[in-house]
């Protein structure tokens, strides 16, 4: 049997040893998902705590059931680790680590490339990788290919097989999973793409697999430019709409009644998360380097960019209009989060809202039910939610939603507070006539 064949062979028999490199949002759900399946997972990171915490059965990540966590690590499924050298055991491995930004707005390739070359020292024949990161075009030949195959003298798609498959997990989101979002999948060579579809068509339920690891690459790139451009469209819609004394909220319902040729999008106070602002900036980053402008990711990213600061300057216009300034006044931020009803804050645009609202004087807190401490990395300022939301509701001269959380008494809170600005909707009715309600 050759090389290739030997490894389907493993892998239809649940026979193989997989490896998740990073074990995150992306990582814990996709172990679990192998494991479920019947493979044998070890998951790498090198945060001991979360190691330890999956080794005693316990989730970290809310969309990961702990009791899921726990049958898979008594029945020997699961374990985790921070030693790297038990790749050299490992007949199929994939890399989930992250894909930030650097200050300077430029791909922070560092995890991909440090996973990469902890991957290189123990390569060996029989293997199959799958890069998840998102990342852009060309980073699985460029980066990953020389590393692991080429520099060491394996041939890829005979001794050994590369692919990319994008991810799309939605996290807090239950109807569509690791499990049954339909995967992409594009390899290095025809036969890297036909492994690695093998290998994850055993744990998820369809996978589609393209032509090339670029094509791979792109696909994904589409999905989130798609979304970041359409975000900034009704980001920019809301601005004319002020301007035009038309609610927005009811334009965007009413277009949304047309059941063919729209998609429905909604404002709001900036982009969050650790895709939708970053990923599309990964490709622009590309095409500069090819000499090409991606213009409809630069003008959507300027727009949405300075969401906050739209947002501060109507909280600021509002004030002004019921005789108060801004400086000195109380300012209650509710929810943090870059997205309702998750625990996590990375590049939400609350920071940047809490930042510009401190710079105008304000004495702000903040109250969010999954986050309980933030600190902005770059400005240096941490903040604890304030215990008691309702009495911060009450002595706050105003009141910001930039996160609508499931768990608000949106009307309690109305009733409570001296003036709510409302930058996603999520008041709805309630703010209909409501002196002390303003909507973005
Ligand atoms: N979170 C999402 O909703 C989402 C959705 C789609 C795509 N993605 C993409 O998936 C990738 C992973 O994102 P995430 O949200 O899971 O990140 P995360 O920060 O939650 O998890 C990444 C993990 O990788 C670990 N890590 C760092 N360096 C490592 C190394 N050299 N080797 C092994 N592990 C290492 C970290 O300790 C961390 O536990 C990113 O490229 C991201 O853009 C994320």
């Amino acid at each position: 049997m050759s090389i290739k064949e030997t490894l389907i062979k493993k892998l239809q028999e649940k026979e193989a040893r997989i490896a998740v490199l990073g074990l995150g949002y992306v990582g814990l759900p996709l172990a679990v998902v192998f494991g479920e399946a019947g493979l044998h997972v070890t998951g790498i990171d090198p945060d001991s705590h979360k190691v330890d915490k999956l080794n005693n059965g316990i989730s970290y990540i809310p969309d990961v059931k702990t009791e899921a966590v726990a049958a898979l690590v008594n029945s020997g499924n699961l374990t985790a680790t921070t030693d790297f050298s038990i790749l050299k055991e490992m007949d199929a491995v994939s890399i989930c680590v992250p894909t930030p930004l650097r200050q300077t707005g430029d791909p922070d390739m560092s995890f991909i490339v440090s996973a990469t070359d902890e991957m290189a020292k123990y390569m060996h024949k029989g293997v199959v990788v799958v890069l998840q990161s998102t990342t852009y075009p060309g980073t699985t030949r460029e980066v990953l290919l020389p590393k692991l195959g080429t520099e060491r003298g394996l041939t890829v798609g005979e001794d050994w097989f590369l692919a990319f498959s994008p991810e799309r997990v939605d996290p807090g989101r239950e109807d569509w999973t690791t499990l049954n979002t339909p995967k992409v999948m594009g390899g290095i060579t025809e036969a890297c793409g036909e492994v690695a579809t093998i290998w994850y068509e055993g744990a998820i339920k369809t996978v589609y697999p393209v032509s090339s690891a670029e094509a791979a690459e792109m696909a994904k790139l589409l999905e989130n430019t798609f979304r970041m451009i359409n975000i900034g469209l009704v980001n920019e819609l809301a601005i004319m709409c002020e301007h035009l004394g038309v609610d927005v909220w009811e334009v965007i319902d009413a277009a949304a009644t047309k059941p063919f040729g729209f998609m429905k999008f909604t404002p709001g106070p900036g982009l969050g998360g650790h895709c939708i602002p970053i990923d599309p900036l990964y490709l622009s980053w590309k095409m500069k380097a090819l000499k090409y402008n991606a213009r409809f990711i630069d003008l959507a990213s300027e727009i949405n960019t300075n969401m906050p600061r739209y947002v501060v300057g109507r909280v600021l216009e509002a004030m002004n209009d019921r005789g108060k300034t801004l400086k000195g006044s109380k300012v209650l931020v509710l929810g943090v989060a870059y997205k309702p009803n998750i625990d996590d804050v990375r590049e939400s645009p609350a920071l940047d809202v809490i930042g510009l609202l401190q710079k105008k004087g304000a004495e702000v807190a903040y109250h969010d039910p999954y986050i309980p401490h933030i600190h902005h990395e770059y400005d240096g300022w941490k903040m604890d939610s304030v215990e008691d939301m309702m009495k911060a509701v009450k002595k706050s001269d105003a009141v910001i939603i930039v996160t609508d959380h499931k768990d608000y008494d949106y009307a309690a809170i109305v009733d409570a507070a001296k003036f709510v600005f409302d930058s996603r909707n999520a008041l709805g009715k309630l703010a209909k006539d409501n002196p002390k309600v303003e909507r973005l």
